[in-house]
């Protein structure tokens, strides 16, 4: 609908008079009344988003422009009680009544809406597997169907904000939030988180984008300089936020707590003005973490939009202090009015402001419990499977399964994530009793859901407690399902790869006396295995979600056919890594100490440069536990026929995957690149396929690659250059089965930024 005033006007003239009356008269005096509806141009849907939020700002006030720029916690925080009109979540914004404009009400939601504070009645949500969960599945149509399950149960909630999009690349395998992101290269992140956000914002609200960037640990986070060159960052961590940004259109970006080369990232000029809103012409809000905010002028000026989680920071800084910078000239007019229209425009264009969500919305959450299965049925990953142990044989007669609380429940990642699930918390009473604590098993339980599978077999369960009674049981068992777990979460970083508790030597003396035993690893990342030589079977189930006890046991009894690939690579042993130990202090580590403020600063220097992960291992000849990209199946694959033709600088790729087995499965195949002329040139993932067959079928795959994994960033032009030659395309079933190639010749090709 097309509103007219005085019958003729053209749209473009009657913005051109509400601007004429606009910021400049509004500003200084008092808020007028209400003008009547018919005035209120921004109602007006058939407008563009961008003239909406024009017209609402030619009617703000000052004072109102500088409320719209700044929020705080949306519940009770440090003693101060939630604000009137706060849903009560991770943060809240007040509306402009008098204009329409409504409260931002905001909840973490990367994995779930989060909902860690306010427990009661009504407040539960469903659990997604985690992020390197939703990625091992290598399907952005599944992403999106999670997004959108979260971005549903969000709007039922009320939420119209949810702080989702977790883009920063698994730089590090112990970084105790790699559960909330979702792989080690770019454009796996970037296909997977994009696809998530677009799924969130289905439901015609706003999603984020975070941790903007290089926020690759947890440990100092707050004072860290994550030092790195331009093209080392172009080429990986921004990449993957690039792709996440054009897959998935997040309305709002969150900068994250570090430095990146020195310059925290909310105040980081490079970052915010010139490579998200310059070169990526960015047109959305960027948004700090929750006390990531160190300056007024500085971080205005670079293209700060929103203060978030105020509260956290030493100084409400886009409060009263940019008021009075505005007012006299140290920020422009035009940088607030240009922050508050960010605002405004993500508000028109999510439709929170036409379609408002409201709490107390029906919730199927039969329907999304299922949504949580199908992610983890095809994130989880088979990484061994000797002599076809798996899937367990009908008939038989006693199975035990063992540890992690695998009666009652599966874990799941902590901090501001951490979603209560459906049905409350299955193992009360762990710690850490203060944020990001506690552990929460979700109520999902393995024990069960494999004795429903199980056919009749006697299962019993032990906590595992005692090894040499563990070992006993494990030698009457004709199979012992052993369950590890992992917990990280925000703000600690695991000091290793090892299991904590002592797992290893109970795996490890279980598998001795029981050559029928399955490891099942609920996990937040990759873990060392010094019992993998003893141990036939292990599967990587992450933080499986909702449904996750389910999943397992429809994989360990052959009803879903495993199709997971690791979305990261698993190292032998930490001195594989670029730095063997985590940089920092290891107060930070151990979540001791304020770790917003009392640590001192300190240099993380990113000497991988873009080479993250399996390019890491690859450049170094280094043999990995396990490598990115590798998952089984319990059917066989082949590929073959593999040719690639460019036209200009787009590479299309097609080879040919059969099902050489007896049963259905997924495959994936993946397209790695490498210059055979150019030593210094990383082995890349380039495109990859998920491609569901039947026993016997064949069916050929079609991939075009984006020019910039081809591509270097060229610091110099500001754009990403080809360089003319050969390029050799490998088939692979992970980043070391390279099984087939073929060369493509490109010509030189300039591409923008
Ligand atoms: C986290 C963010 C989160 C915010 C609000 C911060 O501690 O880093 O990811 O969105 O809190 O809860």
């Amino acid at each position: 609908m097309r509103i007219t005033i005085g019958g003729r006007r053209s749209i473009a003239a009657s913005v051109l008079m509400i601007l004429a009356a606009s910021s400049a008269s509004l500003e200084c005096g008092p808020a007028r009344e209400p003008r009547p509806e018919a005035q209120r141009r921004w109602v007006d849907p058939d407008l563009s988003p961008d003239a909406r939020a024009e017209l609402a700002l030619g009617a703000m006030t000052l004072d109102e422009k500088i409320a719209l720029v700044h929020g705080g916690f949306g519940m009770p925080f440090n003693g101060k009680p939630k604000p009137d009109g706060a849903i009560g979540s991770a943060g809240y914004v007040a509306g402009i009544p008098r204009l329409g404009i409504p409260a931002l009400q905001e909840s973490d939601a990367g994995l779930g809406v989060a909902n860690p504070v306010n427990v009661r009645p009504g407040d539960e949500a469903t659990a997604l597997p985690s992020g390197l969960a939703i990625a091992a599945s290598f399907d952005p149509a599944l992403a999106e169907r999670g997004g959108a399950m979260i971005g549903a149960e969000a709007r039922a909630k009320g939420f119209n904000v949810l702080l989702a999009g977790g883009a920063n690349i698994a730089r590090d395998p112990r970084n105790g939030r790699n559960f909330e992101y979702a792989a080690e290269d770019p454009l796996l992140t970037g296909m997977m988180v994009g696809a998530a956000v677009r799924g969130v914002q289905s439901n015609d609200i706003i999603s984020t984008i975070k941790h903007y960037v290089l926020n690759a640990q947890e440990t100092g986070r707050t004072v860290l300089s994550a030092n790195i060159d331009e093209a080392a960052a172009r080429e990986a961590d921004l990449l993957a936020f690039q792709i996440a940004i054009e897959q998935g259109q997040p309305h709002a970006v969150m900068c994250g707590y570090n430095r990146v080369n020195g310059i925290y990232n909310c105040e980081n000029k490079f970052l915010l003005g010139r490579v998200l809103k310059g070169d990526w012409g960015y047109p959305g809000f960027v948004m700090s973490d929750w006390g990531a905010l160190h300056s007024t002028e500085a971080a205005a000026l670079a293209g700060l939009d929103h203060e978030s989680g105020e509260e956290l920071d030493t100084q409400v800084f886009f409060g009263a202090p940019l008021r009075q910078a505005v007012e006299t000239g140290r920020v422009p007019r035009s940088r607030l009015d240009d922050m508050a229209r960010r605002i405004l425009r993500a508000m028109f264009a999510s439709r929170i402001i036409d379609r408002p969500p409201a709490s107390g919305g029906f919730i199927d959450y039969h329907a999304h419990a299922r949504v949580a299965q199908a992610i983890a049925e095809q994130g989880l990953v088979l990484l061994r499977n000797e002599n076809a142990l798996l899937p367990l044989a009908k008939g038989l007669r006693r199975i035990l399964v063992l540890g992690s609380h695998a009666d009652r429940g599966v874990l799941s990642g902590g901090g501001s994530s951490q979603v209560i699930p459906v049905g409350g918390i299955a193992v009360p009473g762990l710690g850490p009793e203060r944020f990001p604590g506690p552990t929460v098993y979700v109520p999902s339980s393995p024990l069960d859901a494999i004795a429903a599978e199980a056919g009749g077999a006697q299962v019993d369960y032990i906590d595992g407690s005692d090894i040499a009674a563990a070992q006993r049981r494990a030698g009457d068992a004709d199979a012992v399902i052993i369950f590890a777990h992992q917990w990280m979460a925000e703000m600690l970083d695991r000091p290793d790869l090892s299991l904590p508790d002592d797992q290893d030597r109970l795996i490890g003396a279980v598998a001795r006396v029981n050559p029928h035993t399955v490891v099942v690893l609920e996990t937040g990342g990759p873990v060392r295995m010094p019992w993998l030589a003893d141990t036939p079977a292990v599967i990587a189930a992450w933080y499986p979600g909702a449904r996750g006890g389910e999943a397992i046991a429809r994989i360990l009894f052959g009803g879903v056919n495993p199709s997971g690939r690791l979305p990261i690579t698993f190292p032998r042993d930490e001195a594989q890594l670029p730095r063997p130990k985590i940089p920092g202090d290891d107060r930070a580590a151990i979540g001791d100490a304020d770790p917003y403020r009392s640590f001192a600063p300190f240099d993380v220097n990113y000497v991988e440069g873009a080479d993250v992960g399996y390019k890491w291992f690859d450049k170094r000849g280094e043999p990995p536990l396990y490598p990115f990209g590798h998952g089984l199946s319990y059917t066989a694959f082949a590929l073959s026929r593999l040719t690639a033709t460019a036209a200009g600088s787009v590479v299309t790729v097609r080879l040919d995957v059969t099902n050489a087995g007896e049963r259905a499965g997924i495959d994936t195949p993946q397209i790695y690149l490498r210059r055979p002329d150019d030593a210094s040139f990383p082995i890349r993932l380039v495109a990859f396929a998920r491609v569901p067959l039947a026993p016997g079928e064949t069916r050929q795959v079609t991939l075009a690659i984006d020019p910039r994994v081809l591509a270097r960033f060229d610091t110099s032009a500001n754009g990403w250059h080809i360089a003319p030659g050969r390029f050799t395309l490998h088939a692979g079933a992970n980043a070391r089965d390279l099984l087939l190639s073929t060369e493509v010749t490109l010509a030189e090709a300039w591409l923008k930024p």
